[in-house]
């Protein structure tokens, strides 16, 4: 008899993921900061947008989500029919975990005359209390859309908010919330870096604090930082994100030089995001095997939840006008 506990081993392994993604009729999501393993034999790598924009789309019976809770559970807000598993249920952010949900209220309380833009990496129930959801991809284009006397609550990242003030002359009240992994990336090491290479332009998150912003040559999403990893002019490019990112890159351009940028102690380990970390080929193994953990969330929350996702995806692809914004 075989031990039903234990997942398998090496290639077995893999096949038997592959058995079941067929039986369950599953769809495996990943995000660009998963490991490489994980990467590479899910059906769809993206960042927090795609990733969205495939679970509200997608035909199959369950979502594997291999990313982090806010991202499965946003799957389910816009697939409930479906079963969204994820393979490690610890799998939390920082930024969520920085807004818990009556402070957010209460913060939204005492700003009435202000909407709240919100960004994706949060709890559902701060989704629900929100009007627009904006990833770091669609940010600007929705941000774009409001119109600029109008007053805005942005949170949890006062990173990426901030980022968007400077760039847009907008004056956004902003949560107090970092990313603890690019807020480890340190000026000093980075600068180090550009030093010992010097014609190498920066590619930097606008989750990472200003003083990497301020060097860095792009600034996007990781889909975005991607992109500028395949035209970008030159043979290094230093990279300000998760480092799992560089998997993609060194698959798409192995002739290029892909460093990922220092934390204080000079390595870049130190950015790796410990919660994106707890996924592995085992837990998701098992998680298509027994269908647990598996996302479950209260049909009134989900619904509230829903309407300020389904702003974001209405307006990421620009079929809101400037000025519609009014109606929130
Ligand atoms: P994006 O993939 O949307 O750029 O998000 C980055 C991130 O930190 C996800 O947790
Ligand atoms: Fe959250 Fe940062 Fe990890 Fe993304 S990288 S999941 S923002 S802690």
């Amino acid at each position: 008899m075989t031990d039903q506990s234990r997942p398998p081993t090496g290639d077995d392994l893999l096949a038997e993921i592959e058995r079941l993604r067929k039986e369950r009729n599953a769809v495996i999501l990943a995000h660009y900061y998963q490991k490489p393993e994980i990467q590479d034999l899910a059906d769809f790598v993206g960042d927090s947008l795609q990733l969205s924009q495939m679970a509200a789309e997608t035909d199959a019976d369950v979502i594997a989500f291999c990313g982090v809770k806010f991202m499965a559970d946003t799957a389910k807000i816009l697939s409930p029919e479906k079963i969204v598993v994820l393979p490690d249920m610890d799998a939390g952010c920082s930024l969520e975990d920085s807004c818990p949900p009556e402070k957010f209220k209460a913060f939204r309380e005492a700003h009435p005359d202000h909407i709240a833009l919100t960004y994706i990496n949060c709890s559902t129930e701060v989704k629900a209390l929100s009007d627009v959801i904006v990833t770091s991809s669609s940010a600007e284009t929705i941000l774009e859309q409001i119109p600029e006397d109008q007053p805005i609550i942005f949170g949890p990242d006062r990173h990426l908010g901030g980022y968007l003030n400077r760039k847009f002359n907008r004056d956004m009240l902003l949560w107090p919330g970092v990313c603890i992994v690019h807020e480890a990336f340190s000026e000093t090491e980075l600068l180090k870096l550009k030093a010992q290479h010097p014609g190498a332009p920066i590619a930097a998150h606008p989750e990472c604090p200003p003083a990497i912003v301020d060097h860095a040559d792009y600034v996007g999403s990781t889909s975005g930082i991607l992109q500028f990893a395949e035209t970008f002019p030159g043979d290094t490019l230093i990279v300000a994100t998760e480092p799992h990112i560089i998997h993609q890159m060194e698959k798409a351009l192995p002739e290029k030089n892909f460093i990922g940028a220092p934390g204080a102690d000079g390595n870049c380990n130190c950015n790796i995001c410990p919660y994106m970390a707890l996924n592995t080929l085992e837990k998701l193994y098992t998680a298509l095997r027994d269908l647990t953990p598996q996302i479950e969330i209260e049909e009134g929350l989900r619904m509230k939840a829903k309407q300020s996702l389904d702003r974001m995806l209405e307006m990421a692809s620009g079929t809101i006008g400037k000025g519609d914004l009014g109606k929130i």
